[in-house]
């Protein structure tokens, strides 16, 4: 699918498309809706009449296939919400739901109407649309023809076409980004393990990112015992990926870790058969930190920041981890195996104390699909916050607002590391049900050595099956991109 802005006075309407327009809520027409009416003659004040149930919340939509007058296939009438403070994300929602509506009809061509809104929001209006067309269709090869989108593009009218195209570049950037991050995460696992998984890391080199890929010989010699027990199982060899982006000066660097266990089988502690395939989204967090490294090569953002990701496969097998084991971590700490499907934070331990030996940076933020007691705690539309740092936790919840990937900040309790004291190492790896998800961070806590730090659970948050949101299809939804590009933007570019 294409994206393109055509200006409002163009005319022509493609014979083989569909025009969206908005109805803002109590039935007021937007512009393009009223003069789609009069070139009508009134049919679309009249299905809207006969559409007693339609009152233009979001969400809502009527449709007018072959309307006399047009030249057009169908008329979309699309519930934009309240007219006042309409802009943001109520313009991605307009167009991510038009898209929605018609993707299957056989219509090549969608115009999205803008109308009089800035082209701050004409661009975000191709925004939604853009999320909203992603599809993992690369293993599909008996797929009915019907059930494929026929849209082949998406032209967004809007008054001043220059002015809109500039303000999509860096939303454009962003899609890209956020769609690589889904990738990633639709990957099934025998096809992305760690080192197919470096390698795509390795590719963005093109768009002007520094990758170093470690192999297990060289995170041995560093002292990695935490990161290399978990992948001990695993014929696949774990790696560590190193991105690096420097276009700020000589600015401190900003740093994010991410969690990328290729598929989570829980090791010798073996989870249950049903669903364990969804263990192969398992590497949400570092995709997340993938695609925010995408975001700022595609857009040049002024600042210097480090990726992180580390890369494992947790497996049962002959030579996999045991519990009892106690492993060395890098940072010297010795860690008692509990439980080899808490394993995540053992790839964080060594992951976030690598980062801050070597970068020096001016904060980490982690990111990781970490427990599934943070499913029961907020759900799956908020993840959890988790830091040490006042300023950073307030940076990223602003951001967490601006893009609509919610955070919710929980505590980190000193008293609770009594639930991970070990008798025989200075730490074990789980601490039990109660506040399953902060003792999991409180172990973080103990390899981040004092630097500001964020950790956020993303393991409610990394997929979405079935989705409500018309700028996420079912699957990955590469979680944590746009509020992490949106913090970088908002607060630490030079
Ligand atoms: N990857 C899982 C967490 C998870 C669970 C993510 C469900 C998404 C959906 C993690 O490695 C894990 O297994 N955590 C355990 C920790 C426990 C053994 C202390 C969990 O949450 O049960
Ligand atoms: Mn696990
Ligand atoms: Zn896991």
């Amino acid at each position: 699918m294409r994206i393109e802005f055509v200006a409002s006075d163009a005319g022509k309407s493609p014979s083989d498309g569909a025009a969206a327009v908005m109805v803002f809520e109590n039935g007021h027409l937007s512009t393009a809706a009223e003069a789609m009416d009069k070139a009508t003659s009134g049919a679309l004040a009249r299905a809207l009449a006969a559409a007693p149930r339609f009152t233009g919340k979001p969400g809502q939509t009527v449709e007018i296939v072959a309307p006399a007058g047009l030249d057009v296939q169908r008329l979309l009438a699309v519930g934009a919400g309240p007219a006042d403070g309409w802009g943001g994300d109520t313009a991605e929602r307009f167009a991510a739901q038009a898209y929605g509506a018609v993707k299957l009809s056989g219509a090549k061509v969608l115009q999205v109407f803008t109308p009089g809104a800035r082209a701050e929001d004409s661009a975000r209006a191709a925004f939604g649309a853009a999320l909203a067309a992603y599809r993992f269709d690369k293993y599909l090869t008996t797929e009915k023809p019907e059930k494929k989108p026929s849209i082949e593009v998406v032209q967004v009218i809007t008054d001043d076409v220059a002015a809109a195209e500039a303000a999509f570049a860096p939303l454009k950037a962003l899609a890209e980004a956020v769609y690589f991050s889904r990738d990633l995460v639709s990957e099934p696992p025998n096809v992305l393990f760690p080192a197919e998984y470096a390698r795509r890391i390795k590719d963005l080199e093109s768009l002007g990112l520094e990758v170093e890929v470690l192999g297990e010989a060289e995170m041995a010699k560093l002292g990695m015992g935490s990161l290399l027990g978990v992948g001990q199982g695993s014929i696949r060899d774990s790696q560590l990926v190193v991105i690096q982006w420097k276009n700020g000066g000589d600015s401190q660097p900003i740093a994010f870790v991410g969690k990328g266990v290729t598929f989570d089988t829980g090791g010798i502690s073996i989870k249950p058969a049903d669903g364990m395939e969804d263990m192969k989204w398992d590497m949400g967090g570092s995709a997340a930190v993938a695609g925010l490294m995408h975001v700022l090569a595609g857009r040049k953002a002024k600042v210097n920041a480090i990726g992180i990701l580390g890369l494992v496969e947790n497996m049962p097998d002959g030579n996999a981890q045991r519990p009892g084991d106690v492993v060395t971590s890098m940072s010297g700490q010795t860690i008692e195996i509990i439980n080899t499907d808490a394993e995540g934070r053992l790839v964080l331990a060594d992951a976030l104390w690598y980062c801050q030996d070597r970068f020096k940076p001016r904060f980490m933020v982690d990111l990781a699909t970490l427990t599934g007691a943070i499913i029961i705690s907020l759900g799956n539309d908020y993840a959890g916050l988790f830091s040490n740092d006042d300023t950073l936790s307030e940076n990223l919840l602003a951001a967490s607002k601006a893009s609509g990937e919610t955070l919710w900040r929980m505590p980190l309790p000193d008293a609770y590391n009594k639930q991970i004291e070990s008798m025989i190492a200075d730490v074990k790896n789980t601490g039990g049900r109660p506040g399953g998800s902060i003792t999991a961070a409180l172990f973080l806590q103990k390899f981040v050595n004092g630097v500001p730090w964020a950790h956020l659970d993303i393991a409610g948050t990394a997929w979405k099956k079935p989705s409500t949101v018309p700028t996420i299809p079912d699957g990955a939804v590469g979680f944590g991109v746009r509020l992490l590009n949106q913090m970088v933007a908002d607060k630490y570019e030079v």
